[in-house]
């Protein structure tokens, strides 16, 4: 397993749609999700998306820890999603801040539903089912632009509100 170089906006590779995995319990397939695995860690992400390391599938992984600094967060079980199906359940829209591996040291606000449902397959081809709400929900929608080559301030509607992360959270020691 290794970290890999993540791509970043401007790389047209991010601009394009994923292909669906075909076949599960490959040693493929898991070394890319090693790959990743390492990569999100390494870089202290909450989520990653295979293209953003220039590989054309449809395969995201995210995942949010419990951290004291943060307690308003509700931690996301590490998920790995592949070929996701998303559900929008609600037409409520929440507008809040995200940042991006692709987008290294910037924050922008960014509308996303507020109750969605996923499916999709593990890394194992066993089925993934779940209804969500809240950040867990923004972090799939995030994960799963990535598929469709879209990038978060391709979703922003108020560009005034889009940063350095530096400059916005001046006190806070916000990784991406
Ligand atoms: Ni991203």
């Amino acid at each position: 397993m290794a970290v890999r170089e993540v791509l970043k906006m401007g790389d047209p590779r991010l601009l394009q749609k994923a292909r669906p995995v075909e076949e599960f319990r490959t040693a493929e397939l898991r070394a890319l999700i090693g790959d990743m695995l390492d990569t999100m860690h390494h870089l202290h992400g909450a989520g990653l998306a295979a293209p953003q390391i220039g590989v054309d599938l449809q395969v995201v992984i995210f995942e949010i820890a419990r951290n004291p600094r943060y307690p308003d967060v509700e931690p996301i079980p590490l998920t790995v999603l592949i070929n996701p199906e998303l559900e929008y359940l609600s037409d409520e829209q929440d507008e809040d801040w995200e940042g991006c591996l692709s987008l290294p040291g910037l924050r922008g606000r960014v509308p996303r539903c507020t109750h969605v449902r996923y499916r999709g397959h593990d890394a194992e081809g066993h089925a993934i089912d779940r209804i969500v709400q809240g950040f867990h929900a923004r972090v799939v929608q995030h994960e799963t632009d990535h598929l469709q080559g879209v990038l978060y301030p391709m979703r922003m509607r108020d560009h005034s509100k889009f940063g350095f992360t530096e400059v916005i959270f001046p006190h806070l020691a916000i990784v991406e």
